[in-house]
């Protein structure tokens, strides 16, 4: 199945390798549908096409929102909205993704609906990727997933997910694949996890080596 939706995206341009579509289609296929799925950062609508045909295929019908200006750091168009509008309507997605179209740092005090599966491939500067987590993650539901995307290839994903692995006292680390961090929301950390954290810690650690990237602690 998971090779039936990621050859269906093969053609759409955008940042989204097999190893991470398999992490994002084994979390997909865990959601109880309780609550929504949003993406921050869509570009031609890769990986949020991908996330939405296997959750649909799945009978999830829960509500999925892309946020995404389609402007550069700039504020000017990136060109890229009328490719994202073309391809949800080829996949016959237009009336099942609610896109908005604005920065997610100004809308995140506003966004009040509950959240599932977070998936964060947006605005890469570390103050901006923290905020998006700081603001989206408090709508994620107890046991909800929340995905950060660039981690160990760009310094502000990195260094977040670093952080929260070294002091968060509810937010799971699970899984690192290809350059996506998987972590679940939890009531609270066992000695266990905390361990675990901090073993994938040591992992972002080395990882980040290959790309020249330095840590601030
Ligand atoms: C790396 S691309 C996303 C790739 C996409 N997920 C894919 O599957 O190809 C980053 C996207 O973040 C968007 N972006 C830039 N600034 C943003 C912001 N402030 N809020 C939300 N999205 C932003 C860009 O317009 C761009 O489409």
């Amino acid at each position: 199945m998971f090779e039936k939706y990621y050859n269906e995206i093969a053609n759409i341009e955008g940042w989204f390798a097999k190893e991470d579509a398999k992490l994002l289609f084994e979390t997909i296929n865990k959601l109880k549908g309780s609550a929504s799925m949003v993406e921050i950062g869509s570009w031609c609508g890769k990986s949020l096409i991908f996330s939405a045909l296997a959750a649909i295929n799945n009978g999830n019908n829960c509500k999925k929102y892309s946020i995404d200006p389609f402007t550069t750091s700039k504020d000017e168009p990136n060109g890229k909205y009328e490719t994202f509008i073309e391809n949800l309507k080829k996949y016959d997605l237009s009336d099942k993704i609610v896109h908005i179209k604005e920065k997610s740092n100004d809308i995140g005090e506003k966004f009040n609906d509950n959240i599932e599966f977070l998936f964060i491939d947006g605005f890469h500067v570390y103050e901006y990727v923290k905020k998006d987590f700081e603001l989206f993650s408090k709508r994620v539901i107890e046991n909800g997933y929340i995905l950060i995307h660039d981690v160990a290839s760009w310094f502000g994903p990195t260094q977040l997910v670093y952080d929260i692995a070294e002091t968060s006292d509810n937010m799971k680390i699970l899984d690192f694949a290809g350059q996506t961090v998987l972590m679940a929301k939890v009531n609270n950390l066992s000695a266990e996890d905390k361990a675990r954290n901090r073993d994938f810690s040591n992992i972002i650690k080395n990882k980040i080596e290959t790309y020249n990237i330095k840590l601030t602690k």
